[in-house]
C-alpha cells in the first residue's frame, strides 16, 4: 500500500486493485471516473508495464482517457472496440439491489452507455456509497444548455407524481460558470431525499425533452467490490443482493 493514504483512500484502493485482478489479456476494458478510478487506471497501467498485459481500454472521460495514456494503456474509441467484456466504475450510492446513483463527477452519459455495452459493470466503492434507499446523494441529471431552466421546471412538476422526497435542481457550476460535460452540456443536481422506485424515476426523467441522462444505473452493475479502511474488500453480486434480482428496468413500474 502507497504511505500516507487516508482511510477513505485506503478503501478505495483496495477495492480498486482487487478489481484490476478481474482484468485478463485480451479483454475490452471499459474504465471509469473519478477518485476510485483513479486507483484502478494507476494498477492497470503497473500491470500493463510489470506483467506485459494487453487489453484495449475504453475511457468514459477525456480525464480517464489522459491518465490511461499516460500509464502506457491502449485507449480506444467505443466504436472501435464495438462491445466489452467488462466495465469497472466507482459510484456515489448503491443500494441491496445493486441500482447506482453515479454521476458525481460528471461523467454519468459516457458511464452509463460504456456500462451497457459491456457483458459485466463491476463498481468500485468504499464502504460510505452503501444505502438502504437511494436518494441521500443528490440526483445528477444532464441536461441540454438550451432551456435548461424550463427543462429544471419539467423535472421538479414531474418528481410531484414520484416517490420521492424532495425535487429542488440546482444547476452545477464550476467557479462561476456552469459546469460543462465532455458533451457541454449542464448538470442538474436534485436533492431527492429517497427514490423510492428507482426504475421508474430513471424510465421518467428521460422522456423529458432536454434531459440528455439521469444518473440511475438501475440493472446494469453486476458486481460491487467494497472497500475498508481497514484494508479488507467484500463483493457483492446482483443476483444474490438483499431482496433478490430486479430481474427488468421495468421491474417497479406501476400496472
Ligand atoms: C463520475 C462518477 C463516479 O464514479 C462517482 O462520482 C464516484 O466517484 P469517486 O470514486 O470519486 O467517489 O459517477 O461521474
Amino acid at each position: 500500500m502507497p504511505p500516507d493514504l487516508s482511510p477513505i483512500d485506503h478503501a478505495k484502493y483496495v477495492c480498486a486493485r482487487r478489481a484490476a485482478d478481474m482484468v485478463e489479456t485480451g479483454m475490452r476494458v471499459g474504465l471509469g471516473t473519478g477518485s476510485t478510478a483513479v486507483f484502478l487506471v494507476k494498477r492497470l497501467g503497473e500491470r500493463v508495464r510489470e506483467e506485459g498485459l494487453r487489453i484495449r481500454a475504453v475511457p468514459t472521460s477525456t480525464r480517464t482517457a489522459e491518465l490511461a495514456r499516460e500509464e502506457g494503456i491502449e485507449v480506444v474509441s467505443l466504436d472501435a472496440a464495438k462491445w466489452l467484456d467488462l466495465t469497472i466504475d466507482g459510484a456515489d450510492e448503491f443500494d441491496p439491489q445493486l441500482a447506482l446513483i453515479k454521476g458525481g463527477g460528471g461523467a454519468l452519459l459516457q458511464e452509463k452507455i460504456v456500462a451497457t455495452a459491456s457483458d459485466r459493470m463491476v463498481v468500485i466503492a468504499d464502504r460510505g456509497k452503501v444505502v438502504d434507499t437511494l436518494g441521500a446523494f443528490p440526483l445528477p441529471i444532464e441536461v441540454i444548455p438550451f432551456g435548461w431552466q424550463t427543462t429544471r421546471t419539467l423535472v421538479e412538476e414531474m418528481l410531484m407524481s414520484m416517490d420521492v422526497q424532495g425535487r429542488s435542481g440546482k444547476l452545477r457550476t464550476a467557479g462561476e460558470a456552469p459546469f460543462r460535460t465532455d458533451e457541454s452540456n449542464y448538470i442538474l443536481d436534485f436533492e431527492l431525499g429517497r427514490i423510492g422506485a428507482p426504475a421508474h424515476l430513471a424510465l421518467a426523467l428521460n422522456q423529458i425533452p432536454g434531459v440528455v441522462e439521469n444518473g440511475l444505473f438501475v440493472d446494469i452493475c453486476d458486481e460491487v467490490i467494497i472497500g475498508y479502511g481497514d484494508g479488507r474488500t467484500e463483493v457483492r453480486a446482483r443476483a444474490a443482493a438483499e431482496g433478490g434480482e430486479t430481474g427488468s428496468l421495468f421491474a417497479d413500474l406501476p400496472d
